[in-house]
């Protein structure tokens, strides 16, 4: 029910002054099976959500300083894609998913992602059935926006809705008015984006589950193809927390919780939606989030930006997350990571039971030990995950407690 929070990077040590990758890692990408992706970070925002803690900044947040400006921003993206190629060389496949996210991408001109989305594919190249997606605020995007986006190349745009109901936009500091969602959604497919998603949160205080039914009956009215729907995380530091600690909003419940999640998988169920991880459904497999499923199925990827992160091979590393310095290491040919960590045997394995877990298509029972896997038939018996042609899948009950099986089930 939870969300994969962008928000503190892990330590590790220093990563490689040219950023270059090991021969054995490299060699990863040659495997056919490989698939190759593109995250690119565009960490600037109008105004900070009350419960965001993502990596990204207002105009007065950022300030006046050198290499601060949304303006620069383009060039130092195209001079991480610089750093990629010579560090991957001809290695990379061309690349199967681009995803720009934030912060908010949209609030650039559309010419600036444009460019980058063309910087990956002279450097790279994209597959034929590239899925090139941009996050967007509703407010931050206009027809003529939308238009220029699908000239670049984007055919997959994803809103953050988050909720239909005035009292719990505001609480969530958001700036739209439920009305605006609509309205992007249906100037999106206009523009000829072939998939659209909404990005919805559940369990704000104050917010009662007829106002949450009411979201989700104005999101599918929407016509969407993928929803995301996530509880309302209270990140620590964040103007969220601030209230709640001092009493002027209700605490997060985690029954609640658990309720609106069954809600939700009923709504969209009944409007023809499958889920495919935990948080998030698909009208219909060719719309799940391809770029998404590259991260829980292990893909390699490299991410471009601010604190962006990236794994390649086995080898993951995370860059200098505020604007300033991530673009002076580029201006000087740099790279801009500010760590890396090499992944051995044993925690690639704990990812993996971690990620594929909490996906429909569920995890093959040879990544377990006996001990895990004997642990495993306590979670069959209690009706929380069933075992079906060598795969476990989580019930519905066992997605309501998919991190908790995780950790029980791990040696
Ligand atoms: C980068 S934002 C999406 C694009 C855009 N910035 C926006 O908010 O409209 C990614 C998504 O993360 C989710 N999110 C961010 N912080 C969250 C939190 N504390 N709890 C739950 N979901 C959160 C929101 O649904 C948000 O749409
Ligand atoms: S607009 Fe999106 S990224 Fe920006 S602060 Fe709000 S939730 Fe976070």
């Amino acid at each position: 029910m939870d969300r994969v929070s962008p928000s503190q990077p892990p330590e590790g040590e220093p990563g490689p002054p040219d950023g270059h990758l090991a021969a054995a890692r490299l060699a990863e990408l040659d495997d056919p099976a490989a698939s190759f992706s593109m995250y690119v970070h565009v960490p600037f925002c109008r105004t900070r959500c009350g419960y965001c803690d993502f990596n990204t900044y207002t105009a007065s947040e950022l300030g006046r300083q050198p290499g601060a400006s949304r303006d620069s921003w383009a060039t130092g993206a195209l001079a991480e894609l610089d750093v990629a190629r010579r560090v991957l060389g001809d290695r990379a496949p061309a690349v199967d998913t681009v995803f720009f996210g934030g912060g908010t991408p949209t609030l650039l001109p559309p010419e600036d992602l444009a460019g980058v989305v063309a910087g990956i594919r002279d450097r790279f190249g994209l597959t034929a059935d590239a899925e090139v997606t941009t996050e967007s605020n509703p407010e931050s995007v206009t027809a003529t926006d939308l238009e220029a986006l699908v000239s670049a190349g984007f055919n997959r745009i994803s809103f953050g809705m988050q909720s239909a109901v005035p009292h719990v936009l505001q609480v969530l500091d958001r700036q739209h008015t439920p009305g605006r969602v609509p309205e992007v959604v249906a100037a999106a497919r206009s523009a000829g984006f072939g998939s659209v998603s909404l990005d919805l949160i559940y369990g704000a205080p104050g917010e009662s589950a007829a106002d949450w039914q009411r979201t989700l009956d104005v999101a599918l009215e929407c016509g969407p193809d993928h929803v995301s729907a996530y509880s309302l995380i209270v990140e620590p530091g964040t103007r969220l927390a601030a209230r709640i600690r001092r009493g002027e909003l209700a605490d997060i419940d985690d029954d609640v919780h658990a309720e609106r999640y069954l809600q939700t998988e009923e709504s969209l169920a009944r409007d023809g939606f499958a889920w495919y991880e935990v948080s998030n459904w698909a009208r219909d497999d060719e719309h799940r989030c391809r770029h998404n499923l590259a991260y829980w199925t292990g893909g390699h990827w490299w991410g471009v930006g601010p604190g962006a992160h990236s794994h390649v091979g086995g080898v993951r590393w995370w860059n200098r997350r505020h604007p300033v310095p991530w673009a002076a290491r580029l201006a000087d040919g740099a790279s801009p990571a500010q760590g890396h960590e090499l992944l051995d045997a044993d925690t690639r394995r704990l990812e993996r039971v971690m990620l594929e877990l909490r996906l429909a298509d569920g995890l093959a029972l040879d990544v377990l030990t006996a001990s895990e896997r004997a642990r495993a038939d306590i979670h069959v018996a209690a009706g929380r995950v069933v075992l079906v042609d060598g795969r476990m899948r989580l019930t519905l009950s066992g997605r309501l407690l998919a991190d908790g099986i995780v950790r029980d089930l791990l040696d």
